[in-house]
């Protein structure tokens, strides 16, 4: 495999998720195996932009249960209910929650003390139904903005769309 991690962080964010969709593409080209797309796109995430968490929670109770899936970073919390969190607001609404200071957010729960802003974006399938969210969390205040959003979305949106 030729394609190696990439660090994007010197791109402004739209041409660093043009420069990330693309590699996932072509490192993902025909794996249709749910679990090793969302470890490598943790993985691409990760070294793309170094949050200190970028990975999935799993829908594993609908409208009520996310479980941990495919991380890279410190210890994430194992499950986080629906009606918790960011990640849980994120699962409800089925909407990108993006949050510049995770101290001003009632219920964030801090799995690494020194998270301070957090984006969680909803991943659906492609019968629309919501399969998973996806978390980044940085140690800087306000990291992540509407290009992040735009960003995750369009590469989730397609990863959901190649999914079993
Ligand atoms: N901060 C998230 C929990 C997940 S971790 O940060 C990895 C939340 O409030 O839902």
């Amino acid at each position: 495999m030729a394609e190696t991690t990439l660090d994007l962080r010197h791109l402004p964010k739209s041409e660093a998720y043009a420069v990330l969709r693309t590699q996932t593409g072509a490192v993902l080209d025909g794996m249709v195996d749910e679990t090793a797309a969302m470890a490598t796109i943790a993985c691409l995430v990760f070294h793309a932009f170094a949050p200190i968490w970028a990975g999935f929670y799993r829908v594993v109770q609908k409208d009520t249960l996310l479980r941990v899936g495919p991380y890279q970073g410190t210890l994430g919390c194992l499950e986080i209910a629906f009606s918790r969190g960011v990640c849980g607001t994120a699962a409800r609404t089925g909407t990108t929650v993006v949050v510049p200071d995770v101290h001003a957010f009632e219920g964030h729960i801090a799995c690494d003390s020194r998270a301070r802003s957090e984006i969680v974006v909803p991943v659906f399938g492609k019968y629309g139904e919501l399969i998973a969210v996806f978390d980044m969390d940085s140690d800087s205040v306000g990291r992540y903005d509407a290009e992040d959003a735009r960003g995750l979305e369009a590469l989730l949106t397609w990863f959901g769309r190649s999914t079993s």
